[in-house]
């Protein structure tokens, strides 16, 4: 019974608030390392989409391209915002690296031809929107419920840009050998997704 056994009452309240308190702290640094992640890798994304883009000749795609380069500088910018309030800075050598990344894939795309780029952006958006997940995760737990619900939303948006280059591969002859070694792409995870997203 509770009043025969304070001591242990005591023991397992305190135990129970320090373990609270570790799983915040786990949250918090999870959360904070995704976000200084999410915030360079939007930028390489950024700058590998305006080489993309501009090595395309489809009016349509380029008009999808270029607006999925806007959504990831709002991304970098969300981002940005919440990481002021966190008081979290950028890793200077991150973005050096992600800049140079993003500006190498940007100019790659004028020499890879059409299929290789569309790939792989596709493969990249599926781990944003994965990533995006997880951080509202813990953004919930952690009692941010703006910032829950923002990475949710943006989360969603990389969905949207993953289907659109699903889309534009699906029927190319190179996909069922590139998704079997690449992990990503396949058929059925095409239709499988498309009808997850019209739900
Ligand atoms: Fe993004
Ligand atoms: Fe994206």
């Amino acid at each position: 019974m509770m009043w025969d056994n304070g001591g242990d009452v005591y023991t397992s309240r305190s135990s129970r608030a320090m373990k609270g308190a570790m799983d915040k702290e786990s949250d918090l640094s999870s959360l904070v390392s995704i976000l200084e992640r999410a915030y360079s890798g939007e930028l390489a994304a950024a700058y590998a989409y305006r080489g993309h883009w501009k090595s395309l000749k489809d009016p349509a795609e380029i008009a999808r391209i270029k607006q999925i380069e806007d959504e990831e500088w709002l991304h970098r910018g969300n981002i940005a915002r919440m990481m002021q309030y966190m008081k979290v800075e950028p890793g200077r050598l991150r973005e050096a690296r992600c800049w140079i990344v993003g500006r190498i894939i940007g100019i790659g795309c004028h020499l890879i031809g059409w299929f290789l780029p569309m790939y792989f952006a596709g493969r990249l958006e599926s781990g944003n929107t994965i990533e995006y997940e997880n951080a509202a995760v813990y953004a919930g737990q952690l009692g941010l419920a703006d910032f829950e619900s923002e990475l949710l939303v943006m989360s969603r948006v990389e969905k949207e840009h993953e289907l659109f280059f699903l889309g534009v591969i699906s029927n190319h002859p190179w996909l069922p050998l590139v998704s079997r070694i690449f992990k990503w792409g396949a058929q059925a995870e095409v239709r499988c997704q498309r009808s997850d997203a019209s739900l």
